[in-house]
């Protein structure tokens, strides 16, 4: 399924929830998400001022006003994409291990594009490597990923069956958080991902993988508790293992959140 139109509608929808009026692709990495949001589907309109009019901003007068439903006339933007040719996990990981599309691929030891089963029902996406997964190349395997192990216990699942990944596929210098372009720039692998495993729901650990997913910006606080979706698949939101580590305090509304994943798997 190496659907580009899809993936573009996906976007376009997305950034729509988001409130965006008129479409805006920032910074997606080639620049042909850009181009999806920008580039009439029609015969071609006079052409705008590009230099006081970023394309991405301009409304094509022909574009369908609500839905955002975008097919192209001719072929498929994004055929020569090698990631939606990406048929496996592995041959997305393959794709992430090469990747220079951030900074982050400068300092990193290894890339860390998460790992579990192929038929996994359940994906756990958390921020991005830290120190040791940078070290190993594997998720969660630091202190936050024991937690996180206990965590899946407490709902029977072991670790290995489990899917789990993050928003970002490269270790943040210092831990910090990842800047929006390093996210906008990974966040296809994420979603391919996604595409692949078809899970019967996600667990968006933390605010970085919640609102990354959700395309929101709304608190961690007012996300979970709640059944979201992304793509039609269940999302639940809840607190990051390295913030509970920090704050034990959410242990408790973690529990509660990871009961109604735990719930819709079955
Ligand atoms: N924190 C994350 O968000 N991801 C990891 O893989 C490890 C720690």
């Amino acid at each position: 399924m190496s659907d580009g139109r899809a993936l573009a509608r996906e976007f376009l929808e997305q950034q729509k929830l988001l409130g965006g009026n008129p479409v805006i692709l920032p910074a997606l990495p080639g620049g042909e998400m850009r181009d999806a949001g920008g580039v009439a589907p029609q015969p071609p309109a006079p052409a705008p001022p590009a230099a006081t009019h970023p394309a991405s901003r301009i409304p094509h007068p022909r574009l369908p006003p609500a839905g955002l439903s975008y097919d192209p006339p001719g072929g498929d933007l994004f055929s020569a994409d090698p990631l939606q040719q990406a048929a496996s996990l592995d041959a997305v990981a393959t794709l992430v291990a090469a990747c220079t599309k951030c900074r982050l691929c400068e300092g990193r030891r290894h890339t860390v594009p998460g790992e579990g089963p192929g038929d996994a029902r359940l994906v756990v996406v958390g921020e991005g490597p830290g120190r040791v997964e940078d070290e190993t190349g594997r998720p969660f395997v630091g202190q936050a990923g024991e937690l996180l192990t206990k965590i899946l216990a407490a709902i029977q699942l072991r670790r290995e069956q489990v899917f789990i990944c993050n928003v970002v596929k490269c270790r943040p210098p210092e831990n910090r958080v990842p800047q929006y372009d390093e996210i906008a720039a990974c966040l296809p692998y994420l979603f391919r991902q996604i595409d692949l495993l078809k899970p019967r729901a996600i667990l968006a650990m933390g605010g970085t993988a919640a609102q990354t997913l959700l395309n929101t910006k709304q608190s961690l606080g007012a996300l979970r508790n709640q059944i979201h979706r992304f793509r039609g698949i269940p999302v639940i939101v809840t607190y990051h293992p390295a913030a509970l580590l920090r704050n034990p305090n959410w242990k408790k509304p973690t529990w509660d959140d990871v009961r109604i994943a735990r719930r819709l798997l079955d």
